[in-house]
């Protein structure tokens, strides 16, 4: 709702109210209404000034009602109500303005703003468009380049920049409220001419066309599929071909299209998801609002090779004081100046102050003794992890937290070689560590909630989204990713080339296909772990080449790596690079002549795929693997395995997440085409429809939120 008070006598202030961001819900927008027209109708009353509850003023149209029946005023009248007000109306912003809500301050006739306030129009992350407004009164306020880049983006600008853009009149350090009563008080009774912005003439300039053609390019090429932002640059183009009410009624046409479009669907659900995850609980009934994290001052970071080097940045750019070890001298000077160049162009890039003194450095793994917190990140080998947790266990002071960052070895096991298993976690970041924004935390069946709390919040703080996850081999994001790249190795065995089956991944919106991404991790990585599990068995032949404990197995990555070939780092992979370290992948006739001789060799006559095999083959083994881990309890619902996947493994956003791709394809045709391909392929563990597709399946397919009533609670120690 919207409070309504008088404050030194004639200027009427309208509180929003609607917590925690204020969004326009209907009580607010009928609460904006019933207010604006106390305030007209009230004679003292010279000026109005808008502000929001708690410091911030408006987070847009409530997302929550978009599933529903639009009850209460719409918000374009309720605008132009304020906009064709004779009284001047001041929006007073403080903490954010975003979306309806800046399309609400753009629809009073001046705006003052708190220095730390954000304003933006994000709709296109929702799968939107602004429409409100937004796409023709930003363009005639601002002009076209800067509103089309606002628009497309929906990223958030400062209050600096909106003043420099000229979105707001005036920047304050103080109240924004207070400083708008004066303000209001200031501007009663003058003309409002001049400041209606649906107004202003249609914004000209002799190259619009191109800069047009230029946006129009620009978001086709990063856009991936999405829709939205294509929409949102027609929209713009509206207000410069069209009268403001023409330009409203496209930006209406435009925003339903959009509005019941799957896209929007999935960047919504997307939306509540990622916030979800934060509100994390275990199979045995730990709980985030139960399990309160210990403090952490000082962490100390083991192995500063590529990950190391990342999560030391993060660390230390949390304000946290940092250890970071190395045994070797040499490879602790290579990382010392690795690390200080990473946070300088991080300080530069994020305008922060430089955290270089937050480290400090050591050969001697004793200097991590008083570390609250140690993350363990070196080479992938269980015996070494093993002895570095054993030291550990000695050294640390009682109540040290134990991680790792391990892509997929047994959490219990590091934690066994410890005096405290309760007090060992896995903290799994993603390359490179200082950017990727997912970190997987995973818990041992003797973690305490305590341990896995304060992993979560030390994520937290790191600017990670942190999903807690059950302990298993690769936990949730590399084990779905197995029977995904297997079907891509067996596709190429099949008759299809790395292009075919990367084109298909990235035409689904994949930011890289599955080779070109193997290529820049390293074909060796995943390499030295199918040796260690004894599933390398170099110069095989006959059938057992292609068999793994009774299953089907593809050598091909092997063999490559054999060749020395370990993709971008040495110039050939699944492609071929101009040099080692290249980063531009070409079709390699090399590796299509390997290919023929390869299926020659194993009696494997090569057939044209087509594109919907190709894409169903490898995302409905993922998909089927996620359902295995709700299953089996090692992620708490979907939405974690879909906040895993779009943060940490390129999944378009705009599709949701795999879970509720799943859903929105239809479980029964996923358990469909999952058993004819299993019946055409008996010998593939991963195309085998698990339990919890069969059971949603049957019972109707229920919607993606109640699939946690489907699974059975395994039991836990934790
Ligand atoms: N509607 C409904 N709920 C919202 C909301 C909104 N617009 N914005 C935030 N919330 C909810 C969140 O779901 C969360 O709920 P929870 O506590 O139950 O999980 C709570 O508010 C707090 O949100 P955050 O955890 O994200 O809090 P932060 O302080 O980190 O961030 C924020 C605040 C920057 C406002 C962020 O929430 C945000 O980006 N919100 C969405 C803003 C947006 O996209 N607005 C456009 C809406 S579409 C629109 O306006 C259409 C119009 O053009 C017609
Ligand atoms: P890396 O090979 O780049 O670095 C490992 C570092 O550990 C080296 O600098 C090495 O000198 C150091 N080291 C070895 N023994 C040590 C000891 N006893 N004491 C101190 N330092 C020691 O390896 P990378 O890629 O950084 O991987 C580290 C861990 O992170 C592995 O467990 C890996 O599986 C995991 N990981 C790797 C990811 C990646 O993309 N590279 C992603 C996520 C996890």
């Amino acid at each position: 709702m919207a409070f309504y008070s008088r404050v030194s006598g004639s200027v009427g202030v309208i509180t929003l109210q609607n917590p925690p961001v204020n969004a326009l819900s209907a009580a607010v927008r009928q609460g904006i209404v019933d207010t604006m027209h106390r305030a007209l109708s009230e004679p003292e009353v010279k000026s109005v000034v808008i502000c929001g509850q708690n410091g911030k003023f408006c987070g847009g149209a409530d997302i929550r009602e978009f599933g529903a029946n639009m009850r209460g005023p719409p918000l374009v009248p309720m605008i132009h109500l304020i906009e064709a007000a004779e009284k001047p109306v001041v929006a007073a912003i403080e903490g954010v303005a975003l979306g309806g809500g800046l399309e609400l301050a753009l629809g009073c006739h001046y705006r003052i703003a708190h220095s730390k306030a954000r304003l933006g129009l994000p709709e296109v992350t929702l799968g939107l468009l602004p429409g409100a407004g937004g796409t023709q009164r930003l363009p005639r306020l601002i002009g076209v380049p800067a509103a089309l880049e606002l628009i497309t983006t929906g990223r958030h600008a400062t209050a600096a920049e909106a003043l420099q853009l000229g979105i707001v009149d005036e920047v304050t350090d103080h109240s924004a409220v207070d400083a708008a009563v004066k303000f209001a008080q200031s501007v009663a009774g003058k003309s409002l001419d001049a400041r209606r912005i649906s107004t202003y003439p249609r914004p000209r300039s002799p190259d619009l066309a191109e800069i047009f053609e230029k946006a129009m390019k620009e978001v086709r090429r990063s856009a991936r599929g999405a829709i939205a932002p294509v929409t949102c640059v027609q929209a713009v183009h509206a207000s410069v071909t069209l009268p403001y009410a023409k330009g409203m009624e496209r930006e209406r046409e435009l925003f339903s299209t959009l509005f019941t479009s799957g896209q929007a669907h999935a960047l919504q659900y997307y939306f509540f998801a990622q916030r979800a995850v934060s509100r994390w609980s275990t199979p045995s009934g730990a709980r985030w609002d139960t399990s309160k994290p210990r403090p952490v001052h000082k962490a100390a970071v083991i192995g500063l090779g590529t990950m190391g080097r990342g999560i030391s940045v993060s660390l230390a750019q949390a304000g946290l004081s940092v250890v970071a070890v190395e045994t070797q001298e040499k490879q602790l000077l290579e990382a010392k100046q690795a690390v200080s160049g990473m946070l300088e162009r991080s300080a530069k890039r994020r305008g922060v102050p430089l955290a270089d003194d937050k480290i400090k450095y050591n050969c001697s793994v004793q200097a991590v003794a008083d570390a609250d917190l140690v993350i363990e990140a070196v080479f992938e080998d269980m015996a070494l992890k093993k002895t570095i947790f054993q030291q550990l266990s000695g050294i640390c002071k009682p109540g040290t937290l134990l991680c790792t960052n391990t892509s997929g070895l047994d959490i219990d096991e590091l934690a066994s070689q410890t005096q405290s298993p309760e007090l060992v976690v896995g903290m799994h970041f993603f390359a490179p560590a200082h950017v990727m924004k997912l970190l997987e935390v995973v818990y041992g069946p003797r973690s305490s909630p305590e341990a896995l709390a304060t992993a979560m919040e030390m994520g937290k703080k790191m600017g990670k989204v942190s999903v807690a996850v059950g302990n298993c081999r690769g936990f949730v994001g590399n084990r779905m990713l197995k029977p995904y790249l297997e079907q891509a190795f067996f596709l190429l065995e099949e008759g299809a080339t790395p292009e075919q089956v990367d084109q298909v991944l990235e035409e689904f919106g994949f930011a890289m296909g599955v080779f070109k991404v193997s290529d820049l991790s390293g074909l060796d990585v995943g390499w030295k772990v199918r040796k260690a599990d004894g599933l390398v068995v170099p110069g095989s032949t006959g059938k057992s080449a292609r068999i793994r404990g009774g299953s089907r197995y593809s050598p091909l990555g092997d063999l490559l790596c054999e060749q020395g070939r370990f993709g971008q780092k040495t110039g050939r992979g699944w492609y071929q690079y101009d040099k080692p370290g290249g980063r531009v992948a070409k079709p390699d006739p090399w590796l299509h002549g390997f290919l023929e001789e390869y299926r020659a060799r194993h009696g494997l006559v090569a057939r044209r795929i087509d594109h919907q095999e190709m894409l169903e083959r490898c995302l409905y083994a993922l998909i089927n693997e996620g359902f295995q881990i709700l299953q089996d309890g090692i992620a708490a619902g979907p939405e974690d395995i879909d906040v895993i996947y779009v943060l940490g493994y390129g999944w378009p956003r705009h599709r949701g997440g795999p879970m509720f791709y799943a859903g929105l394809v239809g479980l029964d045709k996923v358990l469909e085409r999952l058993e004819h391909y299993h019946q055409v392929y008996p010998d593939v563990l991963g195309l085998k429809p698990c339990s919890l597709i069969r059971k949603l399946a049957a019972s109707s397919s229920p919607p993606i939120h109640r699939w946690r009533e489907f699974i059975q609670k395994p039991r836990s120690q934790l």
